[in-house]
């Protein structure tokens, strides 16, 4: 089935690259919400095609709420419905017998016994991103409600490697500044970054690359324990982001080099004081961060920092071997024209969207067992 299951919303996404259109069924959203249009075409207009790096694909995005939402924008609780048709498809651009190496075609094709929409990789497309960047949109609105601010930064391309979270203080600004297209902590490896594209792109070519998700302000306890922690609930989102090939949280595999002397997380008494007593929600409870925000699969209110790797595009224009999937002829295959040079680019606001509509669902069930607490034990 093709339905996330969190702890509070049921989310299906429908459609094809290059049929009619295609959009998200979401349960469990709650009554009352404003929708913000400008912040949700915000959002989708840094995830949507726009030449130069990224597929020259014409998309505007524009979407029509089918249901869940009243005429002025607040959602009724029902389940919302919402809907992208595709402007832009060319379903004569491919030959859906040809699989293309490392695409979803192959496997795809002998799964369905030949019979789905292969076109542009049908229902594998990042296109099929679009609706989640849409409640992505919604989910990080209702997150800033209550102060929590995410931020995801192009950590690196290729070879060039940009900075991490880790080498900031986290202040409210890098959140805000890297609310934009190219999103980066510290400008000064754009140049770098791309030049990796732009090579990529003369060698017809394409390139993988990492981004970087944070959140700060997360109260403490968001997740349940075991096959609902918060890294196995991301993970699961992020690993369903298409190109998505590795996912680490806080220090990630640095860690297995690490002696447990330098990466265990030292608490920081006055913090975890003003924490529990309730007298500082935004105390810092440890001194360094090396758990990323998560122990034991629950936040620790600690900014919360992952990692997520893309592999390169499948879609290039150098010849690859393939075959013909009705008459296993070898066949070279070439992608010329609409397609992406690296997926970690746009990509970047499927995690950000990804991980807010994660976040938004713990907290929905986390406000669910406050109404019920009675504070701690001694
Ligand atoms: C934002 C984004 C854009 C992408 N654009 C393309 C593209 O233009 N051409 C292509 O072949 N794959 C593209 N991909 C990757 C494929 O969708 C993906 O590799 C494919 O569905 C196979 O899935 P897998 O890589 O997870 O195994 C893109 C991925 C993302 C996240």
């Amino acid at each position: 089935m093709n339905t996330w299951n969190g702890e509070v919303l049921r989310i299906s996404i429908f459609g094809e690259s290059h049929g009619n259109g295609l959009g998200c069924v979401v349960d469990g959203l709650p009554a009352g919400i404003r929708t913000d249009a400008d912040k949700i075409r915000h959002e989708l207009n840094l995830r949507r095609p726009r030449g130069g790096n990224t597929t020259s694909r014409k998309e505007d995005d524009d979407y029509e709420i089918v249901s869940g939402v009243s005429k002025d924008g607040v959602t009724c609780g029902t389940p919302l419905c919402v809907l992208f048709r595709n402007r832009d498809a060319r379903k004569g651009d491919y030959n859906t017998r040809i699989p293309r190496p490392s695409h979803a075609d192959f496997s795809a094709y002998v799964k369905y016994h030949g019979f789905c929409d292969l076109n542009g990789g049908g229902h594998f497309s990042a296109r099929l991103t679009a609706p989640l960047v849409f409640l992505g949109a919604i989910a990080r609105c209702e997150l800033e409600k209550m102060g929590i601010l995410s931020a995801v930064s192009i950590k690196s391309i290729g070879n060039a490697v940009g900075k991490s979270f880790y080498d900031t203080d986290f202040r409210d600004d890098i959140f805000i500044n890297t609310d934009c297209e190219f999103p980066l902590i510290d400008a000064s490896c754009r140049d770098d970054m791309l030049r990796e594209l732009e090579t990529a792109k003369e060698e017809k070519d394409s390139v993988g690359g990492t981004v970087e998700f944070c959140m700060k302000n997360l109260p403490v306890g968001l997740g349940e324990p075991f096959f609902s922690s918060v890294e196995s609930s991301l993970a699961q989102l992020m690993f369903s982001i298409p190109a998505v090939k590795g996912v680490e949280f806080g220090r990630g595999f640095e860690l297995a080099k690490m002696r447990g002397s330098c990466a265990n997380d030292e608490f920081d008494p006055v913090g975890v004081e003003e924490k529990i007593k309730g007298m500082n929600k935004n105390a810092q409870i440890t001194y360094t961060n090396n758990a990323g925000g998560i122990n034991g699969g629950l936040t620790n209110s600690m900014p919360l920092i992952m990692r997520v790797a893309f592999k390169p595009i499948p879609s290039i224009g150098q010849g690859l071997q393939s075959v013909d999937m009705q008459s296993f002829e070898p066949v070279i295959v070439k992608t010329e024209g609409r397609h992406d040079v690296c997926a970690a680019l746009r990509g970047a606001f499927a995690v950000r969207s990804s991980a807010c509509i994660c976040m938004y669902d713990f907290l929905l069930k986390h406000s669910q067992y406050e109404r019920n607490s009675h504070g701690y034990s001694e």
